[in-house]
């Protein structure tokens, strides 16, 4: 049975004019890696900010593990650890003066800090870099050491606010590695990103959002699905691309053995995420 772990109803920000986020309904299941994909501007980052009692919604709201962010917050906040976009760890501190903060914060007895501090640092393999001042470390370090922070306290979900931005390819895959086993270690996970990849390589399912609005859902191959698992990419005298869909190769090919002489450049391939995206909304993910 799936259990319900965050739920959000009517969820609504404004900033002034600016509708960040608008009237979302959204259930993220325990056991999930739930992927929040959109671009910049999307409305991710307020999502989250919400989610984890930093901002209050304007209206609508929303209950992790049955209680309410706003209402309920102390208790909240012990269910949930939270990675934000830029670095929330102390750079002119140590990982483990860094964690040693976040362990205090949780009311965490002296014993317990230092035991779950060293489990979590041989976890993500920074034991040896654990005395080392954060601003010394690589990218990738630095990210699973705010991660290990946030965990001190056991949390059952954890929210991830574009994990691998300006982490190098190999970074990307190791942080991918470490989000699958901490889930499958039963940790609950929200993360938002902009790249399709990350979506589609970790996400079970993914709810894309687009100028504050929640505007597909599903798990990848559903979405993909949807649209028609095969697109055709047509090129005529190098001006616009055209692209079509269609549930499998066979339809693609017939399609692509009909089209006129002066069509020169075809693409048949798999369709993606970001196929799903344009056609949703004209536009691409990268786009700003
Ligand atoms: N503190 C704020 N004050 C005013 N506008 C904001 C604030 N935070 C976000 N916004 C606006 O809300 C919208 C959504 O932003 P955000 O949630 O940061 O998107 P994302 O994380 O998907 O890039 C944007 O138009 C952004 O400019
Ligand atoms: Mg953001």
């Amino acid at each position: 049975m799936l259990k319900e772990c965050i739920v959000t109803e009517k969820l609504t920000k404004c900033y002034g004019n600016v509708k960040a986020v608008q009237d979302l309904d959204l259930t993220v299941y325990s056991g999930e890696i739930f992927g929040f994909l959109g671009p910049n501007g999307a409305g991710k980052t307020t999502t989250i900010r919400i989610m984890t009692t930093l901002t209050k919604p304007t209206s609508g709201r929303v209950r992790i593990n049955g209680l309410d962010v706003v209402k309920d917050t102390e208790k909240v906040k012990k269910m949930f650890g939270v990675v934000q976009q830029h670095l929330s760890l102390d750079r002119d501190l140590t990982v483990r003066e860094n964690m040693e903060f976040h362990a205090r914060l949780h009311h965490l007895s002296s014993s317990e800090r230092k035991r779950r501090i060293n489990e979590l640092l041989d976890y993500v393999e920074l034991t040896e870099h654990a005395d080392k001042m954060v601003d010394t470390l690589s990218g990738g370090m630095k990210k699973r050491a705010a991660i290990v922070s946030s965990l001190v306290h056991e949390p059952e979900v954890l929210f991830l606010d574009e994990p691998t931005v300006g982490l190098d390819a190999q970074a990307r895959r190791r942080l991918w590695d470490l989000v699958r086993r901490l889930n499958s270690d039963g940790t609950t996970i929200f993360l938002t990103t902009h790249y399709i990849e990350e979506a589609e390589a970790l996400c079970g399912r993914v709810g894309i959002i687009h100028q504050g609005r929640l505007i597909a859902l599903d798990n990848p191959l559903e979405l993909r699905r949807k649209l028609g698992l095969i697109t055709v990419e047509t090129l005529v005298d190098n001006k616009e691309t055209h692209y079509k869909f269609f549930a499998d190769r066979a339809a693609a090919t017939k399609y692509v053995q009909n089209l006129p002489p002066d069509v020169k450049t075809i693409i048949i391939r798999d369709s993606n995420l970001e196929d799903v995206f344009v056609e949703l909304t004209g536009q691409k993910v990268g786009d700003v």
